[in-house]
């Protein structure tokens, strides 16, 4: 593992996680008092936007009544939210496991054990959030599901940081539009909010800290490869199929219609845009993952 700096414009790691530190004490949030749960759904709004569902623009998109069309947002910001805590969760070990190995007095690793109680009450919220919804925490399927079990254990320093950008970001761009649409669910928004501001940090932690690392040729294909694992199996499991059972469409009528959907497509290609490019950047995207990288529909 390397994790000298290699290129002039990369802040010195110290540096950057004091800033992240002081910025953690300045601005941080407790959930279970920052966000008003007592207050019910407000009827009629969307809990995200509607252009962002993954059936929009379908045929059984116009089949569906504007009921129907707020309960599948519902579904669907619930099931991103339940593979956001599957995330984390996998996060949370991959940050213990680098903190582990080094020295527990310099910021850098105090700003890791800062992150770690970040998503932790990050995914109570989600948590809670579900079941303020009052539907089921989806979650990825099983075979995602059981690669996260073995991915948090054995993962490298590029496939953590690299992991790790590539969810918060994408999550981050959906959160920010959700956040900023004043004609959506108040609770929804507000959850957005405090994760925004707070992955704002992670994001630029992973970012420098994947920039840090040197890799050779033959390792950068491997690094690649797993890489595009990480994009595949979390994009694909963002949207699980069975919440389409909650307004009445057959899953898999369903998975078949949002796989084929140039809207969804459209989505995905734009909320992945930026952290694509990083990833670029770190030299993590190549002939090796590309092709998985187009699978996930989040390459054009
Ligand atoms: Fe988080
Ligand atoms: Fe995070």
């Amino acid at each position: 593992m390397t994790t000298q700096p290699t290129e002039p414009r990369v802040r010195d790691r110290e540096q950057t996680a004091e800033r992240l530190l002081a910025s953690s004490a300045k601005l941080s949030f407790d959930p279970l008092q920052d966000v008003d749960w007592q207050s019910p759904p407000v009827p009629g709004r969307y809990y995200s936007p509607a252009h962002h569902l993954s059936l929009y623009g379908t045929d059984l998109w116009e089949r569906l009544t504007e009921e129907q069309r707020i309960e599948l947002s519902k579904h669907e910001v619930a099931s991103i939210a339940a593979v956001g805590i599957w995330f984390e969760e996998i996060l949370m070990q991959m940050l213990l496991r680098h903190a582990f190995d080094r020295d527990p007095t310099t910021a850098h690793v105090q700003y890791a054990l800062t992150e770690i109680a970040d998503e932790c009450r990050h995914s109570v919220m989600f948590a809670r959030m579900i079941s303020w919804m009052g539907v089921p925490a989806y979650g990825p399927d099983r075979l995602a599901h059981n690669l996260g079990r073995i991915f948090k254990a054995t993962s490298t320093h590029s496939q953590t940081f690299g992991g790790t950008m590539y969810v918060e970001e994408i999550l981050d761009a959906f959160q920010r539009e959700v956040m900023n649409d004043e004609s959506l669910q108040p609770l929804t928004r507000q959850v957005s909010r405090i994760h925004v501001i707070e992955e704002s940090r992670h994001i630029s932690y992973a970012r420098e800290e994947l920039l840090r690392g040197r890799l050779g040729p033959v390792r950068r294909r491997w690094e690649q490869l797993f890489v595009g694992l990480i994009v595949y199996f979390a994009t694909t499991s963002l949207i699980n199929p069975r919440l389409y059972a909650a307004v009445g469409i057959d899953p898999q009528a369903g998975r078949r219609a949002a796989a084929a959907n140039p809207h969804w497509r459209a989505t995905k290609v734009r909320l992945a845009g930026k952290v694509i490019t990083v990833l670029d950047r770190a030299g993590l995207v190549g002939r090796t993952n590309r092709w998985l990288l187009r699978r996930a529909g989040v390459l054009a």
